[in-house]
């Protein structure tokens, strides 16, 4: 109880943002979230109601590597936002504003994570996964522990919100130590991993103002 009231409180500091905030087309989105799926073949109810299962359909993408993985996703995300035009884009993008179209505050927030995530996997670190084909090798080895790391901060965070950018801290070095051990010859793909997953807890958590960064030189590298 005092978690789901924890969840809410924060919820209701979201809502009461939302009123300056244009709402999101559900209809559209209906539309846009349903060509996004048929486009990845990816079953049709996967979408902000069971957010989990999106997720999980979208990363066995990551777990390709070249053409038929992440760009594929990636062209996928750009016809999302296409069919949706800027303005329902950012609406249905956006935690208040999905809250405020009657969506429940944490699969709003599970599903806004995954396409603020596309920002960077499709954006700033594009290049960095295609660079490394070890990053597809690892989410195909880890899928499951990464998919821990993640439950884990979720956990952690309805449980004992006060500390919740200690466990912030935790998921992104999870995250980041799986792609350091997979990808020895670069420290890149760890600061990706790193980057992904603090751009996902940041959408609920932006107090955490967690960083990700580089290994220094003579820190991973040479080792
Ligand atoms: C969302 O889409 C609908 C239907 O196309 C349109 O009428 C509305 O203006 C759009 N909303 C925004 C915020 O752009």
């Amino acid at each position: 109880m005092r978690t789901g009231f924890a969840f809410l409180a924060v919820a209701g500091f979201l809502l009461s943002c939302a009123a300056a905030q244009s709402t999101c087309n559900l209809d559209l989105l209906i539309k846009c979230q349903g060509d996004f799926n048929s486009f990845l073949g990816i079953p049709s109810i996967a979408n902000w109601n069971n957010p989990e299962l999106l997720r999980q359909n979208v990363e066995v993408y990551f777990q390709y590597p070249g053409v038929q993985g992440l760009p594929h996703v990636c062209r996928a995300f750009s016809r999302f936002k296409n069919c949706l035009g800027q303005g329902n884009y950012t609406a249905c993008t956006s935690v208040p504003s999905i809250v405020a179209s009657s969506i429940k505050p944490r699969p709003a927030y599970e599903f806004v994570k995954i396409y603020t995530q596309f920002h960077f996997t499709c954006g700033a670190g594009y290049n960095t996964f295609l660079n490394n084909d070890c990053m597809s090798a690892t989410w195909q080895t880890q899928q499951q522990t990464l998919t821990n790391c993640r439950h884990q901060f979720d956990s952690d965070a309805d449980r004992d919100p006060t500390n919740v950018c200690v466990y912030a801290r935790i998921a992104t070095s999870c995250y980041e130590t799986q792609f350091l051990n997979g990808c020895r010859s670069s420290p890149d793909p760890g600061w990706w991993s790193c980057e992904y997953e603090r751009l996902g807890t940041a959408i609920m958590y932006p107090q955490c103002a967690l960083r990700c960064s580089l290994p220094s030189a003579g820190g991973i590298i040479g080792k």
